[in-house]
Formats: structure tokens, sequence, C-alpha cells
């Protein structure tokens, strides 16, 4: 029997002011983006910016419905808008931004499983790591280098075989 220990680095930042320009330029879109969340049900208010290697940025923010599996979380309106917008660009940085109407967020929320499960298909697909950026209201940023971190033993479709 063999045991793998499977880690990854996380960057912990206590200010915005720590950040790179394009960076901070990138997440205060996300937190823009998070003005136009339709979330009536939740009242979880969370805006995506993703920044293109050709300079463009593409955002999200979470469109709920009245039929809640029906709605959808920030992350894949950005990225799905981006993958339909600039299909043959890859997606440099991923910044996420969360609040909620109710109680103060104080943590960066991560990417739920459907949505790291969408964007660590691009990921592959373009061979080079998306960084992901979170920020809550208040409190640390965090910084991932990769979807790929933060999805171990993925399911991709290499499993599905040849065809
Ligand atoms: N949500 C996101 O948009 N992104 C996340 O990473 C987590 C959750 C949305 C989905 C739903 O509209 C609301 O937040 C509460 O789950």
């Amino acid at each position: 029997m063999e045991k793998k220990q499977i880690s990854f680095e996380l960057s912990i930042y206590e200010d915005v002011s720590e950040l790179s320009q394009s960076e901070q330029k990138l997440l205060h879109a996300a937190e823009q983006a998070r003005e136009n969340a339709y979330a009536p049900y939740s009242n979880f208010q969370v805006g995506a910016a993703v920044l293109l290697a050709n300079g463009e940025t593409v955002i999200g923010s979470n469109q709920e419905n009245a039929s809640y599996p029906s709605g959808l979380c920030a992350e894949r309106v950005a990225v799905f808008q981006a993958g339909a917008r600039y299909p043959k660009i890859p997606l440099k940085i991923l910044a996420i931004s969360a609040r909620s109407k109710d109680h103060l967020v104080d943590l960066p929320a991560a990417p739920c499983g459907n949505c790291r499960q969408s964007i660590m298909e691009y990921e592959q697909n373009q061979k080079s790591p998306i960084v992901i950026l979170l920020k809550a209201e208040k409190g640390p940023i965090y910084k991932c280098s990769s979807m790929a971190d933060i999805l171990p033993l993925a399911f991709n479709s290499s499993f599905l075989g040849d065809s």
C-alpha cells in the first residue's frame, strides 16, 4: 500500500495593495460585476471577472431562478461567456468576489464543485493554468495558482476513451 499526500500552495494577502495592478483591477471588476447579481433567493451575491490572454476582461454574476437548480454561479456565467466570445483565447486569471445581503462575509468563498469541474476543462484544453483570486467583502485575499490545485483527482474526457 502506498499513501500519497496531495497539497497545494495558497497565497494569502491581507490587503489588495499587495496584489499587482492588473490583479487589483480584475478584483475590482469582479466586485462591480457582483452588483448585477440576481440573487433574490439566497441574498448571496457573487461577481466574477476573467482576464484573457488578449487583455480582454469578461465578467459574470450569479443568476438565480425560482426553480433553484436552474440558476448559475457567477464563475460559470463569466467563463462560459469568455468561451462563447473568445473561443481560442486562454484564460489567465479568474477573480471572484462574494458578499451576502444578510451577514458579513469575511473569508473568501471558493468556487463550488460544479464550477471547478467546468472551469477545469478550459484549463486542460488551453494547457496553461488559470490563476484564481478570491475575496469577500472584507478580510484576506486568497490566490490559487491553478484550478487543478483545488480540484485534485479531477475527472476529464480521457476517462471516456478515444471516441
Ligand atoms: N454561488 C456562486 O455564484 N459562486 C460560488 O462560488 C458559490 C455560490 C452562487 C450560487 C447561488 O446563486 C448563490 O451563490 C448561493 O449559493
